[in-house]
């Protein structure tokens, strides 16, 4: 009786916990979309990844948003310009580990409040987006970019000045809030930036350097982890880490 028990026990032990507990801990991440798309750590296309985005037939998502590119601290994602897509599409953005910054100028239709200036020359709205004329019919176009100094745009600025639609977006490298005086900057038209991070301290590397601040989602702590110069990778101790990168030295041009 008693060895009956110890051999199911052993049988327990043996085959059923390992598989229970591979099933808790299945962290795995599919980190492709597609036949050549391989994303970094934390981004990936299963519940296992620590940043989970959509691969919908071959193609990379945000929500309804396809991605254009993914870097070290943003997801660019394109807002093609659209006559009456309800402002609330744009809230999906705002994620736990993702939010607009505060780089991007929306073009908003039918707001019931007069919105500050927008901080991108109206030439360049007017020039980059004059094939779509939402205006005939549908209600005058805004434009609204948040000047805060907190890097993240804050949905609820935007809804305050009450506007009914997404027509587009920019994303200006340096947003400057006079057209006069403005030094060039470097414009992504039908685009919103993404900033983005993880949640919790900072798990970096040993060779990397880590970015702390609070994320706009909860206001807990944030991070980003970026490789030292002289090194490459993804700079995160769940991730690949850094490396030494001899095969790319960088060479300074004067
Ligand atoms: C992890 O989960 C995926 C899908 O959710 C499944 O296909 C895979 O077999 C699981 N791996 C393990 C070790 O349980
Ligand atoms: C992915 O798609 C699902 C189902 O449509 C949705 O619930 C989820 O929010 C999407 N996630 C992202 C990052 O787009
Ligand atoms: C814009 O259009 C909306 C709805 O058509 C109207 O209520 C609002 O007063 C207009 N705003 C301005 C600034 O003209
Ligand atoms: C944002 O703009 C308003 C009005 O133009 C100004 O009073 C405020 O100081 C600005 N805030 C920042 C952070 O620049
Ligand atoms: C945005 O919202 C925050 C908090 O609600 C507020 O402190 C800030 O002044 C607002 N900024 C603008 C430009 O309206
Ligand atoms: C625009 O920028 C100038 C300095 O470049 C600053 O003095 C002024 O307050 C700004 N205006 C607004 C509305 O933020
Ligand atoms: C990391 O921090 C060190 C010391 O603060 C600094 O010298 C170095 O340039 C930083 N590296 C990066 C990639 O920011």
């Amino acid at each position: 009786m008693m060895r009956k028990t110890a051999k199911l026990l052993l049988i327990f032990l043996v085959y059923v916990l390992p598989v229970v507990s591979a099933q808790v801990n299945n962290r795995s991440c599919r980190r492709t979309c597609g036949s050549d798309k391989t994303y970094r750590y934390p981004f990936g296309f299963s519940s296992g990844c620590d940043i989970q985005l959509n691969c919908t037939h071959d193609a990379v998502f945000v929500e309804e948003f396809p991605v254009q590119s993914v870097g070290q601290d943003t997801i660019i994602v394109n807002v093609m310009p659209k006559c009456n897509r309800p402002i609330d599409s744009f809230r999906q953005l705002f994620g736990h580990k993702y939010a607009p910054t505060a780089r991007n100028a929306l073009l908003l239709q039918n707001c019931i409040d007069r919105i500050s200036p927008c901080l991108i020359p109206k030439t360049m709205v007017q020039t980059h987006f004059d094939s779509l004329d939402c205006t005939s019919g549908s209600g005058n176009l805004s434009c609204y970019s948040d000047n805060t100094t907190r890097g993240f745009m804050n949905y609820d600025n935007i809804t305050n000045s009450r506007c009914q639609y997404l027509m587009s977006s920019i994303m200006a490298d340096r947003l400057s809030n006079s057209s006069a005086t403005s030094t060039p900057v470097s414009l992504e038209v039908a685009a919103v930036e993404l900033g983005w991070w993880l949640q919790g301290d900072c798990k970096c590397s040993s060779d990397a350097n880590c970015t702390k601040f609070d994320s706009p989602a909860n206001g807990k702590p944030a991070y980003r982890c970026r490789c030292n110069q002289g090194f490459v990778g993804d700079g995160y101790s769940s991730g690949t880490g850094c490396r030494k990168g001899q095969f790319f030295k960088i060479k300074k041009e004067n």
